[in-house]
């Protein structure tokens, strides 16, 4: 398995590389675990305050830890409408966590999105990248188990 240099070191000398880098560590992992925001500091030669405040100014980085699997459920006005926030309180019960939490098995995060582009089929959510439509929240169960 690679580790955060690894992964980090190819995106030295690229413009917008520390960036770069962080993403391809998030796709790894999920988040930047506290190891890449050293190494990160130490490639670019830039001190681990700075590369810290680099990994938290972007909303689409994370530095804390992240579940296996994330579960996005689409907050937007159309699926609200369809229901969303009975689906939300299902997700909530059946993985015992709260909005923006990880399971402690560090299989499942919960967040909420904006509108995915899936109207069609409200409400939807996404694991990881993968849209889930017309869900309920008699299909959580049955939905998480895929992913177990
Ligand atoms: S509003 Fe939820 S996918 Fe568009």
């Amino acid at each position: 398995m690679p580790s955060c240099l690894d992964i980090i070191s190819p995106y030295r000398d690229k413009p917008g590389g520390l960036i770069e880098a962080y993403h391809a560590i998030q796709r790894k992992y999920n988040y930047l675990p506290e190891e890449a925001v050293s190494e990160a500091a130490k490639v670019f030669g830039i001190s681990e305050a700075q590369a810290y405040g680099v990994a938290t100014f972007y909303s689409y980085l994370s530095v804390k830890k992240r579940g296996k699997y994330i579960i996005r459920m689409c907050e937007s006005a159309p699926c609200h409408i369809a229901g969303a926030d009975e689906v939300l309180k299902a997700l909530e019960k059946e993985l015992n966590i709260k909005v923006g939490e990880t399971t402690a098995d560090g299989r499942f995060t919960l967040e909420l999105t904006e509108c995915i582009g899936q109207c069609q089929a409200t409400p939807v959510l996404s694991v990881n990248s993968e849209p889930v439509f017309d869900v309920t929240p008699q299909k959580v169960p049955e939905i998480l188990a895929r992913y177990k």
